[in-house]
């Protein structure tokens, strides 16, 4: 908390003792770090009431290298689509303070406007274009074993699910869940072989909850926040994770989903046409973010009590829908 006020006081100048400072922890997902907006609001020498707002997030563990994934690729190939990093702070070996401009949302759900999930697909593909090209070296993290590690641990829900009536139609996946994780080596150097797109660093966990809308220059553009999860990949695993997490929700994406894809390769130089081997590659690369965690995160929401009928009802859709993207990677990786 000082931390984020120091970084407030660079940011703005001395603010005044009688500065009313408020907290609010934002929720988490399934293994989140601690992610809260401070709020200072004063009066300045003029005597006019400001407002200073900064998002303040705890890292340990692996999730540290968040910090120079900020510093050496978001702020510099993604300068228009994340937010700017204020401040970085180690209190002590192991952990990290993050210092974050914090976005003013437009719309809390914006994505009924398809038009704006294009918006971050063409600024993703702008993205990956221009990091590739720089050639930087990317924090290293061992994504594969930590694949392997979440997609045993989702193996093992989905079995579960074949014990509860009601989550019993998950459990059909089980058959290519196993045999999708004895072939993660063999599909990643498929999909990383596709061209145009190869690999490159890729922000590695394009969802709706790491995605907001603000209003900037009098028009509305996205900001991705989360670069804890930035690695060198197939950026067909954020095209992929981009449109299937927001089909989950959207049915217009759904119905717009080629489109949406071809609006893409365009911004990338390519012809608008769906090779029947990138089609598998999406597959294999939606499966791929289906075991990094997407299918188990819902499985968890379905059966969390504290959430109300709907949200779970919404969990149960939104895992059915991994499940299916998980049976199409296997049935292409079968062919
Ligand atoms: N700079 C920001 N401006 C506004 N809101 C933010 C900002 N950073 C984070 N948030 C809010 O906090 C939430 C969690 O932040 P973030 O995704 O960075 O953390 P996380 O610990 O990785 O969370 P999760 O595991 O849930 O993805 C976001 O979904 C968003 O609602
Ligand atoms: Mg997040």
């Amino acid at each position: 908390m000082e931390f984020a006020l120091d970084t407030i006081r660079t940011v703005a100048g001395e603010l005044p003792a009688e500065a009313a400072v408020e907290c609010r922890r934002f929720p988490g997902g399934l293994e989140s770090s601690r992610v809260g907006e401070v709020t200072v609001r004063f009066c300045d020498r003029h005597g006019r009431p400001r407002l200073l707002r900064t998002v303040l997030k705890e890292l340990d563990g692996w999730m540290v290298r968040e910090a120079s994934i900020y510093r050496n690729l978001a702020t510099k190939y993604a300068r228009e689509l994340s937010p700017q990093l204020l401040g970085v702070m180690h209190p002590e070996p192991g952990k990290v303070f993050l210092c974050i401009e914090a976005i003013r949302r437009a719309k809390a759900w914006p994505w009924q406007d398809v038009e704006l999930a294009g918006d971050l697909l063409r600024w993703l593909a702008r993205f990956h274009l221009e990091a590739k090209q720089a050639h930087i070296a990317v924090p290293c993290w061992d994504f594969e074993a930590r694949l392997e590690e979440m997609a045993y641990l989702t193996q093992a829900a989905v079995a579960g699910c074949r014990k509860d009536p009601d989550l019993q139609p998950l459990a059909r996946s089980l058959p290519a869940i196993r045999r999708l994780i004895l072939q993660q080596k063999r599909l990643r150097e498929q999909l990383c072989g596709e061209a145009p797109f190869g690999e490159g660093p890729i922000h590695g966990d394009v969802h709706s909850g790491n995605v907001l809308i603000r209003h900037r220059q009098s028009r509305l553009s996205p900001i991705l926040l989360d670069w804890g999860r930035a690695r060198v990949g197939s950026p067909i695993e954020d095209i992929s994770s981009w449109l299937q997490s927001l089909g989950c929700y959207e049915w217009e994406a759904k119905r717009r989903h080629d489109k949406l894809l071809c609006d893409y390769l365009s911004e990338i130089g390519q012809e608008r046409k769906i090779t029947s081997s990138l089609r598998a590659a999406y597959w294999v690369a939606g499966a791929r973010n289906a075991l990094a965690g997407a299918l188990l995160h819902f499985i968890c929401a379905v059966k969390d009590e504290k959430r109300n009928k709907r949200e779970r009802a919404e969990a149960f859709r939104a895992a059915q829908n991994w499940t299916r993207v998980i049976l199409r990677a296997d049935a292409y990786s079968r062919a």
